[in-house]
Order: C-alpha cells, then sequence, then structure tokens
C-alpha cells in the first residue's frame, strides 16, 4: 500500500504553503491551445509553393518580420513601389535572398561530451525533421508556444518545435532553453530527472527547434484530464510510493537551484512527466532562469518553484484517488 499525502481541506491550485507556513501565490498556468498539432499547416504552406508568387511572398514576408523586422520591412518598400511589370523579377531575387539567408543561418549544434553514438546518429536524419513537424502520430504535446514531435524512424528522439516565436522570445530565446536543459545533464534525486538535450537546429524558415530524448510517457495534466485514453499511467500512479515521489521531486528542484543555479519558472503538471517504469521527468525550460543576479528575486523564485511543484504533484495525485478505472 502506499502512503498518502495530507491535503490542505480545499486545496486552491493558485496558492501555496512555503516551508515557514506563509501562503504566498502561484504564477498561473499559461492556458494553451487544445492539444492539437499547428507545425503542419506551417511547413504545408511551404511545401506546396516552390514557386514564388505574390501570396507566397507576402507570406514569407510576414514571417521575416518576426525574425528580422528591418529586412523584411525594406523588401515590403520595394515591392511597394516596384511597377507591375517589375514584380516577376523582385519576386525571384527574394527567393534568392531567402535561400542564401537559410543557408548562412541554419545550424545544427551538438553539445560537447555528448554519446558519440548519438550525436551520429543526429548528423544523419537531419531530413527526418521536415518529416516530423506535423504528423499527427508523432505529435507527443504542445504549451503555448511549442509543439513536441517523436522523430520519424527515431522513437528515442523528440524534437520541440517553437510554433509561435514571438510569443516565446519574451521569456526565453531558444538557444538558452536549450543551454538550460544541457546544463542539467547528470542531475538526478531517486527517479526523477530531466531528458537529456540532444542538438539546436536554428533554421531561418523552418523556424527553430531543438532535439531532446524522448520521453515514453504523458504529462500529468495529459493523464489527469484524459485518463480514460492512459488507463496504464492511472495504473501507474495509483501504486506510487506518494511520500517517496514528493520527497524526490522537492530534492531535485532544490539541487537544481543549489547545484546547478537554475530556477525554472514554470513547474505545472503539464510540464511533469510519468513515463512507463515511473520514473519522472522534469521538462520545458521555457521559462527557466540561470544566475538571478538579485538574491531576493532568486529566493523568491527558488520558494515558488518548490512551492508549485509539491501542490501540483499533491493535486496530481488527489485526483488520481479519486478516479475509479
Ligand atoms: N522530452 C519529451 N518527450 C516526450 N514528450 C515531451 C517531451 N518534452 C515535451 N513533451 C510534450 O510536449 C508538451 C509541450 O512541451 P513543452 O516543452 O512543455 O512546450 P511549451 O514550452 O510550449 O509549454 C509537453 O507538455 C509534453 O506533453
Ligand atoms: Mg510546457
Amino acid at each position: 500500500m502506499s502512503e498518502r499525502f495530507p491535503l490542505p481541506s480545499s486545496p486552491r491550485e493558485s496558492r501555496a504553503e512555503t516551508a515557514d507556513g506563509d501562503v504566498i501565490d502561484l504564477p498561473r498556468p499559461e492556458r494553451v491551445r487544445d492539444e492539437q498539432p499547428s507545425a503542419a499547416k506551417i511547413l504545408t504552406a511551404k511545401k506546396e509553393s516552390s514557386v514564388m508568387t505574390e501570396e507566397r511572398f507576402l507570406h514569407e514576408i510576414d514571417r521575416l518580420k518576426q525574425q528580422a523586422g528591418k529586412i523584411a520591412a525594406s523588401w515590403m518598400s520595394k515591392y511597394e513601389e516596384a511597377k507591375e511589370s517589375d514584380l516577376p523579377q523582385l519576386f525571384n531575387k527574394f527567393e534568392e535572398f531567402l535561400q542564401k539567408r537559410e543557408n548562412a543561418l541554419f545550424s545544427l549544434e551538438i553539445p560537447d561530451g555528448l554519446d558519440p553514438r548519438i550525436a551520429t546518429a543526429i548528423k544523419h536524419f537531419d531530413k527526418n525533421v521536415t518529416m516530423s513537424f506535423g504528423n499527427g502520430t508523432l505529435f507527443q504535446g504542445n504549451g503555448a508556444t511549442a509543439e513536441v514531435y517523436e522523430v520519424a524512424g527515431h522513437p528515442e528522439f523528440c524534437w520541440k518545435f517553437v510554433t509561435n516565436q514571438e510569443k516565446y522570445n519574451v521569456d526565453n530565446h531558444i538557444r538558452v532553453e536549450f543551454n538550460l536543459l544541457n546544463k542539467m545533464r547528470g542531475l538526478q534525486r531517486g527517479r526523477v530527472r530531466t531528458p537529456e538535450a540532444y542538438f539546436l537546429r536554428i533554421h531561418p524558415r523552418d523556424g527553430h527547434s531543438f532535439g531532446m530524448e524522448r520521453v515514453e510517457g504523458k504529462n500529468l495534466s495529459q493523464i489527469l484530464e484524459h485518463p480514460e485514453q492512459f488507463p496504464e499511467f492511472v495504473k501507474i500512479a495509483k501504486q506510487m510510493d506518494r511520500t517517496q515521489v514528493l520527497q524526490e521531486v522537492t530534492d531535485f528542484v532544490h539541487a537544481m537551484h543549489t547545484e546547478k543555479g537554475i530556477t525554472h519558472g514554470d513547474l505545472f503538471r503539464r510540464n511533469i512527466m510519468l513515463d512507463r517504469t515511473g520514473a519522472l521527468f522534469i521538462i520545458d525550460f521555457g521559462k527557466a532562469k540561470r544566475h538571478e543576479s538579485d538574491t531576493n528575486t532568486r529566493d523568491m523564485a527558488r520558494e515558488k518553484d518548490i512551492a508549485c511543484v509539491n501542490s501540483e504533484v499533491q493535486s496530481f495525485f488527489k485526483g488520481i484517488d479519486n478516479l475509479y478505472i
């Protein structure tokens, strides 16, 4: 029999109690879209039109605006000033420009110290990226700004693909998120760790993405919100020793703060995954920070991380206990 935690009589998810007994407000979880891939649309638009038509020109300008506003504006003014008869030539020049930009900016970066077998596999499967994005059967989940796909033909890898670059950049650049996840390599407490970071893919047209170890599991929200779809995970969760899990998760977050100098900032159920072996993974370093310079801000962020993860894990198990399937 697994042990149960004591739970507050009426748990409020936006508040939690710290170790000193203070009640603090937690950041509200972000509203996310329905779980369905949208990367398909982005890539179909790209594939359908290899010839530079006026429609595609405007579509590409819209995309360019998000990454390089001034350059997009300069092409737009050329377009507005051009005579009708000069447009085909302008579109051709723009196509050439896009190709050059893509060649110059595309990069695939692999962190030092990655297992050489994994590094070799990665170098060979770049073409599988575009095959994976938008493929519903490979879709793993999404948040407010990104979608995650299993890599076609390589189930041990997945890619996080930024779908809303503008919104995503408000918190972190993808390079920052990737580096923070990579920094977490090797940290483990009991059965709690992060997926391993594998590679960063900077691509001006496809959008930026990074690759990591795929967790063969579901996030805690998916399990709780769709228990009928994931009965095996409900069963695993019901059998877990809650006191031990809570202790390991807390120890892990504490070690992330003190050993790695990282605060996560988004430790909600959607960002905690459970796999088939009963291991837990902390994911999504999109709002994480390293070496917060002001110690007051840092201490508050750390306290919020601990309070948030405790409250989320406890309410997850409370939900699981109320399920009879
Ligand atoms: N390593 C992974 N393995 C399997 N699924 C993952 C992995 N990382 C993320 N996911 C799934 O994709 C979802 C979105 O990923 P996340 O990093 O949280 O994106 P966002 O920053 O948009 O919230 C997660 O909630 C989870 O369901
Ligand atoms: Mg998330």
